[in-house]
């Protein structure tokens, strides 16, 4: 994605010891997490501490030359996990622990997380591939409102830390990248199978906001590509970790079967995607529902960047949606005396 081939053998040797050099996060740096209160939200974290980095890496930075491009890249691949994990474990009040130059990305990120520095790596090998193909289906989806804004940011010259922190804000929002965690929070809200009619009407009822997290998408109107792997990747993790008959995971069926066979959601062509499928896989890893989006961004890091770089790379111009006016034409100036 980033260099538009796969690489060679010594190519990726060399990119992940890139990698693996820049994974560290400065002890003064690190600080910035003791500006949070330990109920803040992660992805409030993960947004501002990206954003932090630009004050890193901002003097002497050329955004027209290529080679200044790729060490942008590699910073951002390379320290988003560190800080995600930081992140997680300023959550959870725990201390953070090191990146292991030695662990794989997923694995590694995963060991930040739940493990301790110094002492090996306990993370199972079926949940870091798991992690791993999550991030692969997630790294990049042409203009996503998240990368959009990237772009945007981007266009005007911004630093890059700085529009890729951007793009963070964008995504947590649950109708885009927020959706896989808002996924469980509405499973959560169900409950058990016997109120699924109810939520069903109620994603039904126009007059009724709620809507049903993890069905539909702005593109796809058929099943989401992704989303195919994704479920085949969830039964299998379900299946390992022995949870299919957990009472949401039931709920989360039942949505699926109905949302299959229902004329309101096959008429409007709205089928599982792919955030349906990683929110349960992620309930199923263990993974603590706020951290899901951040794992979205994990994953979509490489696309953000990768369109970032592109756009730099040749001609460009700043970006200005335009809007059409349909307000009055004219209004008379009313003195507040008058109002
Ligand atoms: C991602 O763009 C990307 O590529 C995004 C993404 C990526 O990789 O970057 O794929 C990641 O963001 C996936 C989407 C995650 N979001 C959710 O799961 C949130 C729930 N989904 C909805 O909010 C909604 O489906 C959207 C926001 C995703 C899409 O909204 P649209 O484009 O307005 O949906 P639509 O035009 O297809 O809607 C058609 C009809 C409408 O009803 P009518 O006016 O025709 O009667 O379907 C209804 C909608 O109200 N509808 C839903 C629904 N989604 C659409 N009704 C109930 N539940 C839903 N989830």
């Amino acid at each position: 994605m980033l260099h538009k081939e796969l690489p060679t053998a010594a190519q990726l040797h060399q990119f992940k010891s890139d990698i693996a050099d820049r994974m560290h996060i400065d002890v003064q740096f690190a600080q910035i997490f003791n500006g949070f209160t330990q109920t803040a939200h992660p992805m409030s974290m993960l947004c501002a501490a990206v954003a932090g980095l630009a004050s890193l890496f901002h003097n002497g930075l050329d955004i027209y030359n290529a080679a200044h491009r790729v060490e942008s890249a590699l910073q951002l691949i390379a320290k988003i996990p560190t800080l995600a994990a930081m992140s997680y474990r300023k959550s959870i009040g725990a201390t953070f622990v090191d990146p292991d130059p030695a662990l794989g990305y997923a694995e590694n990120f995963l060991n930040m997380c739940f493990g301790e520095t110094g002492r090996p790596s306990q993370v199972s090998p079926t949940l870091a591939q798991a992690l791993d193909k999550i991030f692969i289906l997630h790294a990049d989806h042409e203009q996503n409102a998240s990368t959009s804004t990237v772009r945007l940011a981007g266009s005007t010259e911004a630093n890059p830390y700085a529009a890729i922190a951007a793009g963070i804000a964008a995504l947590w929002g649950p109708s885009h990248g927020g959706a896989n965690e808002a996924v469980l929070d509405m499973l959560n809200e169900i409950g058990d199978l016997s109120r699924v009619g109810e939520y069903l009407d109620k994603a039904k009822d126009k007059e009724d906001p709620f809507k049903l997290m993890g069905f539909g998408h702005r593109v796809y109107k058929n099943f989401d590509p992704r989303a195919t792997v994704m479920q085949a990747s969830c039964h299998a993790v379900l299946a390992e970790q022995g949870v299919d008959d957990e009472p949401l995971l039931k709920v989360a069926s039942a949505l699926e079967k109905i949302a299959r066979e229902e004329a309101y959601f096959i008429d409007r062509k709205l089928y599982p995607n792919i955030d349906f499928y990683s929110g349960i896989t992620l309930k199923a890893m263990g993974i603590p529902t706020p951290m899901y989006t951040v794992l979205f961004a994990l994953g979509r890091m490489p696309g953000w960047i990768a369109h970032w770089s592109e756009m730099l790379s040749s001609p460009f111009k700043i970006g200005r949606p335009r809007q059409l006016y349909l307000g009055p034409v004219k209004r008379d100036y009313v003195p507040m005396d008058q109002r």
